[in-house]
């Protein structure tokens, strides 16, 4: 695929970490969405956000101002339906995938770290291993970031002959 630059949006940092592999293994551009002014109007990408509540963060500012290619949602579900996320996110038929990032409750702040208390709540009242899983994520933080996880991402980007 014919991207010309790597964006991104990350509040804690581990879309920040996805975008950097990408960035050593292909040797594009790497640019954080706020610093795009630079970039022209248009310029293809491949954008990075954080998931926050199904939605993808940043990508509504990255359409308007850059051709999106592809997509790639970081969160920390275990996994994703990738249809319904498309859905939501109005997608259409922009490839998109999903990346499983990390939890950091220091690096947390102001309405997320409210939003992650109710969601913690919540998870407090279930026994089932999946809910569990989450809490402990919540409470305590996890990294899932891998480089294997890029690997559909790199040959969309690069496919082998
Ligand atoms: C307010 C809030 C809402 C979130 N909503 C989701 C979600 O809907 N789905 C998901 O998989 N992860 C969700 N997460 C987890 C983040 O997407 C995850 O921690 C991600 O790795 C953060 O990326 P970053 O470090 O680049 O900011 C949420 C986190 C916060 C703080």
């Amino acid at each position: 695929m014919n991207v010309s630059a790597i964006v991104y949006t990350s509040a804690t940092g581990f879309t920040a970490q996805y975008a950097t592999l990408l960035h050593h293994q292909t040797g594009l551009p790497v640019f954080r969405l706020e610093d795009t002014d630079q970039l022209p109007r248009n310029t293809p990408v491949l954008y990075l956000g954080w998931l926050r509540a199904g939605r993808i963060t940043g990508l509504k500012k990255a359409r308007a101002q850059l051709a999106v290619a592809g997509v790639c949602a970081v969160g920390m579900a275990p996994a994703v339906e990738l249809e319904k996320l498309r859905r939501d996110n109005r997608l259409e038929a922009v490839p998109l995938f999903y990346l499983k990032g990390g939890y950091a409750p220091a690096r947390v702040r102001g309405m997320n770290k409210l939003m992650m208390a109710a969601m913690e709540k919540v998870l407090a009242g279930k026994s089932d291993p999946q809910s569990r899983a989450a809490l402990d994520a919540v409470r305590h933080g996890a990294d899932w970031v891998s480089q294997e996880q890029l690997d559909p991402v790199l040959d969309w980007l690069e496919p082998k002959e």
